[in-house]
C-alpha cells in the first residue's frame, strides 16, 4: 500500500481553503492509504518568532481535521517538534541543495512579497529541506496538497534523487497529488484565501458569521445593478458555488448573466450551502472542544507511531551513510 505524508503549519483555526486545497483530499485518500499527518509546528517560526500560541493553534487545527473527518484510529497525527529525526534529517539534507535552487523557489518568492519580508532569514529559506525531511523520514510516496506547496514537493523530488545517488536508494521520489479546487480566491476576490490576507471564512463559523462575511464579499466589479448582466467566471462567490453548490451552478451561471439573479440573493444562497456543508463538521467539532485531553491523546498516540517510523528511517540513512 502506498503511503501517504502530508501537513499544514498550525496557524489556528482552518479555513474552508485548507479543506478544499488538502483536507477534503486527505479524508477520502485515507480510505485507500497509509496516510501520516504532521503538524508543522517548527515551520511556523519561518515566518513569525512568536511561539506562544503555537500549542493552541495546534490543537485548534487538529480539531479542525477531527471534525472533518481524519480518522485517529488509522492516520497518524503528530507534532514535528516532537520527533527528533525531523532535525537530525533537515541538516543532512540541507548539504544536498545550494542556496540559488533555494532562492528560485516561486512559493518563496510569493511570501516574501506577500508578508513584505526585506531581510529573508536562513530558516524560511531552508523551509523546503524541513518539509523534504517531514515527507522522506516516513517515505510518504504521495503528498496531498495545495497548489502553492508544489514547488516544495518538487525540491523534495530532488533532494531524494541526490541522496540516492550519493549514498545508496533510501527514498522514494515523493508526487504531489492536487484536488480539482487546489486553491479557493478569497472574500477580498484575490486569488488565495489566506489568514494572513484576513479574507477567510473559517470551517468553524457559524451560519451567521458566514453570513455576515460573504454578503461583504466582493462580487464582479461591473454588475452594479440587480439586472446588470453579470460574469461568473470571474466573480468569487461563483466559484464557491461550483465547489458547495454545484447542482445549481449552471442555472446560477446563466441567471447571473441574464441578470435575472442579483448578487444579494446569489450570495444568501451561497451563504446557505456553505452552512449546510459546514454543519457536520460543526457538531462534530463541538465534541472535541468539550473533550481536549482527547485531541491530546490523540496526539500522543500518533506520536508513538511516527517516532518508531522516523527512527527506523533514520538508522537507514546512517547506515547507509556509514555515520557510526
Ligand atoms: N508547507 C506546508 C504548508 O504550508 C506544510 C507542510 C510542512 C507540509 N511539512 C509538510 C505539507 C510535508 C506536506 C508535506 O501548508
Amino acid at each position: 500500500m502506498k503511503r501517504i505524508l502530508s501537513g499544514m503549519r498550525p496557524t489556528g483555526k482552518l479555513h474552508i481553503g485548507h479543506y478544499v486545497g488538502a483536507l477534503e483530499n486527505w479524508i477520502e485518500l485515507q480510505k485507500k492509504y497509509e496516510s501520516y499527518h504532521l503538524i508543522a509546528d517548527y515551520h511556523v517560526l519561518t515566518t513569525t518568532l512568536d511561539s506562544s500560541n503555537i500549542y493552541e493553534n495546534t490543537l485548534e487545527m487538529v480539531m479542525d481535521w477531527l471534525a472533518a473527518g481524519i480518522e485517529p484510529e488509522t492516520t497518524p497525527m503528530f507534532r514535528q517538534s516532537q520527533i527528533k529525526e525531523h532535525s537530525e534529517l533537515f541538516l543532512i539534507f540541507s548539504m544536498l541543495i545550494t542556496k540559488a535552487r533555494l532562492e528560485r523557489n516561486p512559493t518563496l518568492k510569493e511570501q516574501v512579497r506577500d508578508l513584505n519580508i526585506d531581510n529573508i532569514i536562513f530558516g524560511h529559506l531552508g523551509y523546503p529541506i524541513l518539509q523534504s525531511a517531514d515527507i522522506l523520514l516516513y517515505k510518504g510516496e504521495l503528498v496531498p496538497v495545495g497548489e502553492d506547496q508544489v514547488p516544495h514537493v518538487e525540491i523534495t523530488r530532488e533532494i531524494a534523487r541526490k541522496f540516492n545517488n550519493q549514498y545508496g536508494i533510501v527514498f522514494p521520489e515523493s508526487e504531489p497529488l492536487l484536488t480539482k479546487f487546489s486553491r479557493l480566491p478569497g472574500l477580498d476576490g484575490q486569488a488565495k484565501m489566506s489568514k494572513s490576507l484576513g479574507n477567510t471564512i473559517l470551517m468553524s463559523d457559524n451560519k451567521e458569521e458566514l453570513t455576515a462575511k460573504i454578503r461583504k464579499a466582493v462580487t464582479d466589479p461591473q454588475k452594479v445593478r440587480r439586472n446588470d448582466p453579470g460574469h461568473p467566471e470571474v466573480c468569487t462567490i461563483f466559484t464557491y458555488h461550483k465547489k458547495f453548490n454545484a447542482d445549481e451552478a449552471s442555472e446560477i451561471e446563466t441567471n447571473c448573466k441574464s441578470g435575472a439573479l442579483g448578487c444579494v440573493d446569489c450570495k444568501l444562497k451561497c451563504a446557505t450551502k456553505i452552512d449546510e456543508f459546514l454543519s457536520p463538521m460543526r457538531e462534530k467539532r463541538i465534541i472535541y472542544e468539550n473533550d481536549k485531553q482527547k485531541v491530546v491523546e490523540i496526539l500522543h498516540e500518533g506520536e508513538k507511531i511516527a517516532n518508531k517510523v522516523a527512527k527506523a528511517t533514520m538508522d537507514e540513512v546512517r547506515q547507509v551513510m556509514k555515520l557510526g
